[in-house]
């Protein structure tokens, strides 16, 4: 019977884009789920959706959606966005599904029988954004949010608590036992650190908000989003459900349980999940890996930074496996690793298109030039060198492997560039082109070109995992169909045959181009047709307002010649009420009306964003309200 592995992302938040950063996450998760398939291991590969929350509630809202809206437009895009990025999962788990909020509920009813979450009152601070409580200890100076900086709430609610303090030391004991739990170790000492501190019972019931599964037994209380998040590793399964075979096969009796995740999300995966694992009678024998964060040269991604790349945006223009090989070769397990257009192009350049690139079209237009692409498997070593590239061979796919099997992606792939960078000297050493004169050293030359040939299909089948399409194209250039790791290994080939006809797959940038081209407006072009559908108006503010319990919202009324209309806008973090009223602003006078928050919406104001800087609407100081502009 095959092993079986069980790899999961953590299920992404529906509230956003997926950007290059976070997309780091589920490429990582295919490439360990690609290598063990490879491995010949039953993979099951699980991502998803984190749908539930007062963030979506309220971005619904502003949207003129209902939350569900939302989130099935969201949930569409972004596993249409996995396909396109070559993701091979299994399943697709979005919390707002049946399957999974029936169990989740069932899950909190069994935690409450058994006494593990009782009744409460909660105090404390909360941020809509992160979906968190903070003491006051670990909020800013202004009371803000110590993760994403924004303004936290105080709330005060009768709210259900899980007990972690009882799982305290079984807790410390199954880390402690189990070395490999959580990797890397600076990670697991920091979880050691932060339980030994002390655990507090975890407030996990929400009344303010409406989106999310209600408890059974008091549907008033909604289960907080994360037990309600973390529960879908279990719930994909079939956990608790008339057919639990997957659970069974993958969790129970499986051989490989990965959780892969970044460092921000430690906390709620190391501790909180393994209790309530615990507290179920669930065996807790999953791992957790713990990457960084893809970082941009001036820190975080963010809107208000304005530095946010997407990962439609580099693959579009470089190709999908440029993208996944730059962010897997980048980042070392457990530390950040930055994305700069700068770094991308130069190392497209280096391991793209010199070193592997280089060595796969002089390898294949020699076999032709010299043998018609056909070679045969040379029957005797004809030098050290020969010796030396064989080992080297051999050295590298066990190395990958060990590396590739335990997450270390990077070291993994710095030994396939060893290998290539190998080969490229072999060639400088061996002069094929010096041979060749020699009529009498034909069989020295095959095996030349042999070594050569191998050489290259073993990194081709290496690669698969990380950049599938060029492995195949070489593959298929190679004359060879499934990839597969029994191939891992010198002198696997009995007779080659190349295509005549070999494309290049890589081509050099020009850093100056490319660089230029980066750094101008990327949205498509438009005409001015298109322009001309706007119906832009001057219009003045006669009364602004806060839409009552958003941070977000304000409601103007803004006259536009004769007639008042009515506008919901995002402008309450930049702007009092008081300040915009006599404004006279640009507002699209033409937009369709929606309703946001129960209000009607009737147009837009136009402001300026852009990096580290406030939101800024557009004013007009001469005109009066209705002239047109253009
Ligand atoms: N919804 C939660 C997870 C719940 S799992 C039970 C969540 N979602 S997320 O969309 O914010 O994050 C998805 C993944 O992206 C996480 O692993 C997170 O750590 C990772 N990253 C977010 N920003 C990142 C970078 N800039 N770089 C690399 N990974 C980053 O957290």
């Amino acid at each position: 019977m095959k092993k079986t592995c069980y790899v999961t992302t953590p299920i992404y938040y529906s509230s956003g884009n997926v950007h290059i950063g976070n997309s780091y996450t589920t490429i990582a998760c295919d490439v360990y789920s690609r290598f063990h398939r490879l491995s010949g291991y039953d993979t099951f590969f699980l991502t998803g959706m984190d749908e539930h929350g007062q963030k979506n509630e309220e971005a619904a809202a502003a949207a003129g959606k209902t939350p569900q809206q939302l989130v099935d437009e969201i949930a569409a895009t972004t596993n249409q966005l996995w396909r396109d990025m070559k993701i091979t999962h299994d399943d697709f788990i979005r919390t707002s599904e049946e399957r999974h909020t029936r169990i989740v509920r069932e899950i909190f009813s069994r935690l409450l029988a058994q006494d593990d979450i009782y009744m409460g009152a909660y105090e404390g601070d909360y941020c809509v954004s992160c979906e968190a409580f903070f003491t006051k200890s670990q909020l800013g100076e202004d009371g803000s949010c110590p993760d994403c900086g924004k303004p936290t709430r105080k709330v005060k609610e009768e709210c259900y608590f899980l007990r972690l303090s009882k799982y305290q030391d079984r807790l410390l004991e199954h880390i402690k036992a189990n070395p490999d739990f959580i990797e890397p170790e600076t990670r697991r000492n920091e979880v050691i650190a932060f339980v030994e501190s002390g655990l507090e019972d975890l407030a996990v019931s929400r009344t303010s908000f409406r989106w999310g599964i209600p408890v059974r037994e008091n549907p008033r209380h909604v289960i907080y989003v994360w037990i309600d998040a973390l529960s879908n590793y279990l719930t994909a399964l079939g956990y608790l459900s008339a057919d639990d075979a997957l659970y069974q096969k993958y969790w129970v009796n499986g051989d490989k349980v990965v959780h892969v995740i970044g460092k921000d999300i430690l906390r709620f995966h190391a501790v909180y999940w393994p209790i309530m694992l615990m507290a179920l009678g669930v065996p807790v024998n999953f791992k957790l890996y713990v990457h960084g964060w893809v970082l941009m040269k001036e820190g975080k991604m963010s809107k208000s930074a304005g530095n946010i790349i997407y990962p439609r945006d580099v693959m579009d223009k470089y190709g999908l496996d440029a993208m996944r090989l730059y962010l897997i070769k980048e980042m070392p397990l457990g530390n950040d690793c930055v994305f700069s257009y700068e770094r991308f192009i130069e190392k497209y350049n280096s391991d793209l298109a010199n070193d592997l690139g280089n060595l796969l079209n002089r390898t294949l237009v020699m076999i032709n030039k010299y043998f018609a692409g056909r070679l045969e498997k040379p029957d005797r070593r004809y030098g050290d060198y020969d010796r030396e590239l064989e080992e080297t061979i051999e050295n590298t796919a066990r190395k990958y492997k060990e590396s590739f099997a335990s997450f270390r992606f990077q070291n993994g792939l710095n030994e396939v560039w060893h290998l290539i960078n190998r080969s490229n000297k072999y060639i400088d050493e061996t002069m094929p082109w010096v041979v060749a004169k020699d009529e009498s050293r034909r069989d020295e030359l095959n095996a030349i070109l042999y070594h050569l040939y191998e050489s290259l299909r073993v990194t081709a089948i290496m690669l698969a995992p990380v950049i599938p399409d060029t492995a195949e194209k070489i593959f298929r250039d190679f004359g060879l169909d499934t990839i597969d790791f029994n191939g891992l290994g010198y002198g696997k080939t009995a007779s080659v045959k190349v295509t005549e006809k070999p494309e290049i797959l890589f081509r050099r940038l020009d850093p100056e181009i490319e660089l230029k081209s980066q750094n101008e407006n990327t949205k498509p072009e438009i005409t001015i047709d298109d322009f001309n559908k706007l119906d832009l108006r001057v219009g003045e503010v006669i009364d602004a307002r806060k839409v009552e319990n958003s941070d977000k919202l304000l409601l103007l009324k803004i006259k536009i010649g004769a007639a008042t209309r009515q506008v919901v806008s995002g402008l309450a973090g930049a702007y009092a009420p008081a300040d915009l009223i006599g404004k006279k602003l640009v507002v699209v006078a033409n937009l369709k009306p929606v309703k946001i928050r129960g209000y009607l919406s009737e147009g837009m104001v136009l402001t300026a964003e852009g990096k580290g800087l406030p939101l800024e609407v557009l004013e007009v100081k001469k005109h009066n309200s209705n002239s047109r502009i253009s």
